[in-house]
């Protein structure tokens, strides 16, 4: 009998992607090594030798679980250790790590919900944070996408407390939040919150994400997100003030009740911060790989944009022609997906992403593909 896990079916380019191994840039699919596009290890670090040697070390000194929450015995120091190193790389007071970026933001409503705060949400922020603001039932309002004199009409009705949601880099689109303008009409008293999941470690001049040059300004400022891209690795934290923090530890049932991230990865992500503070090459080659990818596609008429982040996309105005497209660059050998997110009946779109890691070699390998797959008609 067949089932959805019999690996050595054809590679039906219908089906999710099954990973046999991973090598980083690489892929093994089934019997196939495909140049992988998917995902978002934007800095390669989920297959980094440090990172991958530090989980080897911290698995066996602490285990694979905490077995616990944080506030009965699920605590250690890799977790305290972690949240002092994002707390000072991110130059906030205080940081918490939580089990996932879902847990992040639902533990950030859940500490609003006793003050009767007001969300003002960007339309098109990730579906985690729409999930908590359902679950939490705080009150909320979207304002449209990017769109800050929206946001500025919308906070003339606006009862107090209030709060600001938006995600740094929007994550299919690689559309990024106009946090300078955000700031400036957002009252100093109100909390502007971003998700960082996709521009921690990539974003900003030092890669401490978008909202890194808002961090020391007078602007109430919380980072949030997950630790699996960028970071490489698995998990979410927040970063704000000290009494956010506490009232987070203090209130948010997903902090106290959920299992706590196993302190094994807390040490990955410690060394992954680590790293992203002494080797300049892990960005310096994916803004090098970002700038060619760029440059594949405004040889095909489509447009570059030097300033973009390492997200690509193209849609497809018929399913048929996205699967043709899909097809041949699995037969040339690699992984460009068709991207599925709920609310989605159908893709209809190709959304790729570069990594520091690809080599001058996989990109004319994907300028080749490219060139065939659109017929230079992009
Ligand atoms: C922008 C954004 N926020 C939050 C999340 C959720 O993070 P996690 O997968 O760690 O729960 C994701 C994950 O895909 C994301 O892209």
């Amino acid at each position: 009998m067949r089932g959805r896990h019999d690996l050595d079916r054809e590679n039906s380019t219908e089906d999710p992607l099954v990973v046999r191994e991973n090598y980083g840039p690489e892929i093994l699919s089934n019997d196939k090594r495909l140049i992988n596009f998917s995902g978002c290890d934007y800095l390669g670090l989920s297959n980094h030798p440090a990172t991958r040697s530090a989980l080897k070390e911290a698995v066996d000194r602490f285990g694979l679980s905490a077995s616990a929450s944080r506030i009965t015995t699920g605590t250690s120091v890799a977790h305290l250790e972690l949240e002092d190193m994002l707390a000072s790389f991110l130059r906030a007071k205080d940081a918490v790590v939580t089990s996932s970026g879902h847990h992040a933001v639902a533990a950030l409503l859940e500490s609003s919900a006793p003050l009767g705060t007001h969300w003002f949400v960007d339309e098109e922020c990730h579906p985690s944070a729409w999930a908590a603001l359902r679950s939490t039932g705080v009150s909320f309002s979207s304002f449209r996408h990017r769109n800050a004199d929206h946001l500025q009409q919308l906070l003339r009705r606006a009862k107090k407390p209030i709060s600001i949601l938006t995600d740094a880099v929007f994550p299919v689109t690689g559309d990024t939040a106009p946090l300078e303008q955000l700031a400036e009409i957002v009252p100093k008293d109100a909390l502007l919150c971003v998700d960082e999941s996709h521009s921690m470690g990539v974003l900003g001049t030092t890669g401490r994400g978008l909202a890194e040059s808002l961090m020391n300004s007078d602007r109430k400022v919380v980072v949030f997100g997950s630790l699996s891209k960028g970071l490489g690795a698995f998990g979410g934290y927040l970063c704000g003030s000290e009494a956010l923090c506490r009232r987070v530890r203090e209130t948010s049932l997903t902090y106290q009740t959920s299992t706590a991230l196993p302190p094994a990865l807390c040490k990955v992500v410690s060394v992954g911060l680590q790293l992203l503070q002494t080797d300049s090459s892990l960005q310096e080659n994916l803004w090098r790989n970002t700038s060619r990818m760029n440059a594949i596609l405004s040889a095909q008429g489509l447009v570059g944009d030097p300033e973009r982040v390492p997200i690509f996309q193209v849609k497809f105005a018929d399913s048929k022609a996205l699967h043709a497209c899909h097809r041949v660059f699995h037969d040339l050998g690699l992984f460009v997906p068709m991207f599925r997110y709920p609310g989605a009946l159908d893709p209809q779109l190709l959304r790729w992403t570069v990594q520091s890691r690809h080599t001058v070699d996989h990109l004319d390998a994907f300028a080749a593909a490219f060139d065939q797959a659109f017929g230079g008609e992009a």
